[in-house]
């Protein structure tokens, strides 16, 4: 049995993903309103899939019936794997860690799909740094190939190759890389992000024309402004913020915008509204 903490953008679609492989799956959110919206996520995701005919009504339901919703840790405490995806946040997932520390049994893998922060910081809330890992999938979860694997400092060879397997398993790419402030994914990917910001708060082009460059020039299947609001800007906000502080480069200051679009709760489209307007 594998577990999701946060059913959210990432944590159902991981939910997803490991129930279309035949684990059964314990998604956890702080209420019963943040469980109903990660479950109706995943029905509209395999609902895509039933539309495309890559697999029938039946089958998703039976995919749908694997994951069972709950607001308490205790219904992880068997799970082999747990992973975290909860706010972008040191404290909280610190502290989310230290009572699945308590509550999942002693063998099992505690998993963090953290975009930035440091594996071992997170580990260190724990007794089990050992068995603590990152595996950073990307967004849309169901559609993307990777999954980023880190290595906290005291991470064993055997949580990596358990890791690793799973990865296989679910049909994902693992590609192991060190721990560090973003990773590879979110160090190159971010300041790329954050400059298109810039472009726009300095007036060098409007978002469609930013997008569009990116688009037709560099075949981008998203523009990174809309890429963005894809993520959510309090995301890329969130991990602007590591990088600008655990690396120490004034480069990696978040653009005003972007702070002062979160601030307004413009986050893209998980609120409805960011660099553009969702129904
Ligand atoms: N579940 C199931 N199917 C989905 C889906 C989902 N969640 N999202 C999209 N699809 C399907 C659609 O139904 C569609 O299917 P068909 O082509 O068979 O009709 C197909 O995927 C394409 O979707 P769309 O038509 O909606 O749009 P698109 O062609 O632009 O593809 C996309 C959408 C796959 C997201 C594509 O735009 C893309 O790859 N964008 C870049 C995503 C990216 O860069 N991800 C990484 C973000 S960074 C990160 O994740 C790390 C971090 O820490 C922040
Ligand atoms: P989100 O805001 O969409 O979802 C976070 C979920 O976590 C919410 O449902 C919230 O209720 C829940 N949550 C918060 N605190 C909790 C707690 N103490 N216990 C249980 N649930 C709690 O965030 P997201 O975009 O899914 O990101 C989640 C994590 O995944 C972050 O670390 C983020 O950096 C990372 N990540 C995000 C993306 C992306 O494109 N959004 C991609 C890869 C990794």
């Amino acid at each position: 049995m594998l577990g999701v903490v946060g059913a959210g953008t990432m944590g159902n679609g991981i939910a997803q993903v490991f129930a279309m492989h035949g684990h059964d799956v314990a998604l956890l959110d702080i209420n019963e309103d943040a469980v109903a919206r990660g479950r109706a996520a995943i029905e509209k995701s395999l609902g895509r899939f039933v539309k495309k005919e890559k697999m029938t009504a039946d089958e998703a339901a039976a995919i749908v019936a694997r994951v069972k919703t709950t607001t308490s840790a205790k219904d992880l405490a068997d799970a082999d794997l747990v992973v975290e995806a909860i706010v972008e946040n040191l404290a909280v997932k610190q502290k989310v860690f230290g009572e699945l520390d308590r509550e999942v049994k002693p063998d099992g893998i505690l998993a963090s799909n953290t975009s930035s922060i440091w594996i071992t910081e997170i580990a260190a809330a724990t007794k089990r740094p050992d068995r603590v890992i990152g595996m950073h999938f990307m967004n849309p979860v169901p559609l993307m190939k990777l999954i980023e694997v880190i290595r906290g400092h005291d991470t064993s060879d055997a949580t990596t190759a358990a890791v690793f397997d799973l990865s296989k398993n679910l049909g994902k790419i693992p590609v192991e890389v060190n721990d560090s402030p973003g990773f590879v994914s979110n160090r190159v990917l971010m300041p790329m992000i954050n400059e298109a910001i810039f472009c726009l708060h300095e007036n060098v082009g409007t978002a469609e024309a930013i997008d569009t460059v990116m688009k037709l020039g560099m075949a981008h299947p998203m523009g990174p402004l809309a890429l963005a609001d894809f993520v959510g800007l309090d995301v890329c906000l969130a991990i602007l913020e590591v990088l600008h502080r655990d690396l120490g480069d004034d480069k990696y200051r978040p653009c005003p915008l972007l702070r002062k679009m979160v601030m307004a709760g413009h986050l893209g489209r998980k609120s409805g509204r960011g660099f553009y307007s969702y129904d």
